[in-house]
């Protein structure tokens, strides 16, 4: 992505991955993704903000001769996580004077990401909202933990308002655009399994650090991913719908089937839950990927899971389904398993087991051997009857 200018003299200069399909090795990332760095030349001295992956060296070193920088005094590091950080050996070798300037965690991470404890001396270490001039502009460092690493920093031009915060507020959303466009439907969906995926688990942390960023007051918003944020407000509402804790009236109801029983259970206890007018989200988890799934449960009440048994234990996708749920931690108050078996199972007090630390309360579940009939009927009423009595308080 060529280096483009956000304010007087701060630039973009990461780099764009259009063919991205996987982050991390877990996330879909259906749109793509960017790397984002930046690059603010004061009068006296110029400071890079994050790197990116190691593989964009060439696009990114050009986005430098682009503008010309043939030297640099700082590379102010936010995060050390590999898709900010990965070029840091290569530039401390391209600008030998140059300084990494990052908090004390930050930099304990750098030296293990990357092995380069000789260049030690190349560190300053700042604290919160200490600062650095580069002339007529001045650096204010906020460490921000756990948005989404124990290292994670935002840093602030304050003369022009512009505040980077590597992973948080970013979206893997790769568009030829530099700025937000909050009409698009597909950006708010990445923006949506973004923060599913990455800043979920850390719900507490992000109402911190949204107060945070109501103090600071900027007026572009740079994260590591995805595009700038011009008018940060809408996305920062998002946000602070998404890490309330409180959910909405929604039904998420994830299944996976090898005979049709369990589908059968599924499509009743869906068209009941319609008919009552009560929100639902139904996805066969055999046909769904995790960044859909992750998105869906940001703001169900309940979540249900439904699997048949195999080998005495629910279906490894219902189970990979469970760990997920339980790893990226929404705020669902309501849980319930449902499902069918042929001669023994311990799929519900597995899941129960696995759900557990989310502390959501656990539905009487329905699960009944083969195909289900009348009873089966009833107890799923029964969960429906739970559902919208619970769903009435939220
Ligand atoms: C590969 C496989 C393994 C199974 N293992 C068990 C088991 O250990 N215990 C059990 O009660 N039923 C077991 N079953 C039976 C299914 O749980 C049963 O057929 C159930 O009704 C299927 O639900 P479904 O129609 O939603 O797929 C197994 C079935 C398959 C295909
Ligand atoms: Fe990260
Ligand atoms: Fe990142």
């Amino acid at each position: 992505m060529a280096a483009r200018e956000i304010a007087d003299r701060v630039y973009s200069v990461g780099t764009i991955d259009w063919d991205l399909r996987y982050f991390d090795a877990l996330m879909p990332t259906a749109w793509g993704s960017s790397y984002n760095a930046y690059l603010i030349k004061g009068s006296e001295k110029t400071a890079l903000i994050d790197t990116c992956k190691p593989s964009d060296e060439t696009d990114f070193i050009t986005n430098l001769m682009r503008l010309e920088q043939h030297s640099l005094d700082y590379i102010v590091i936010n995060h050390a996580e590999q898709d900010h950080s990965g070029l840091v050996p290569l530039l401390l070798e391209v600008y030998p004077g140059v300084k990494i300037v990052t908090n004390e965690t930050c930099a304990g991470l750098l030296s293990v990401m990357h092995h380069f404890e000789e260049a030690e001396n190349r560190f300053i270490i700042i604290g919160d909202r200490e600062t650095l001039s580069l002339g007529d502009k001045t650096l204010k460092f906020y460490p921000s933990p756990w948005v989404h690493w124990p290292d994670t920093m935002f840093t602030e031009v304050v003369e022009d308002k512009v505040l980077f915060t590597t992973d948080f507020l970013g979206t893997h959303y790769a568009a030829s655009a530099l700025f937000q466009d909050d009409e698009s439907s597909a950006y708010l969906e990445a923006a949506k399994r973004y923060y599913a995926a990455i800043m979920m688990p850390f719900r507490s942390s992000v109402q911190d650090h949204l107060k945070l960023i109501d103090e600071i007051a900027p007026k572009f918003i740079c994260p590591g991913h995805g595009p700038v944020l011009s008018m940060p407000a809408k996305i920062i509402d998002l946000y602070r719908r998404w890490s309330s804790d409180k959910p909405q009236n929604l039904v998420v109801v994830a299944y996976v089937s090898m005979h049709g029983s369990t589908k059968f259970m599924t499509n009743f206890l869906v068209d009941d839950l319609v008919q009552r007018g009560i929100p639902v989200q139904q996805y066969n988890l055999l046909e769904t990927d995790t960044g859909i799934l992750g998105s869906a449960v940001v703001d169900a009440a309940t979540i249900i899971l439904a699997t048949p048994t195999v080998i005495f234990g629910p279906h490894p996708v219902a189970v990979n389904t469970a760990y997920l749920i339980r790893t990226i931690r929404p705020k669902a108050k309501h849980l319930g398993v449902i499902g069918s078996y042929g001669w023994g199972t311990n799929a519900v007090d597995y899941l129960g087991e696995m759900l557990s630390p989310l502390g959501a309360e656990m539905l009487e579940p329905v699960y009944i051997k083969g195909l289900p009939e009348e009873n089966a009927i009833s107890a799923l009423r029964a969960m429906a009857d739970a559902i919208e009595e619970r769903h009435k308080t939220l």
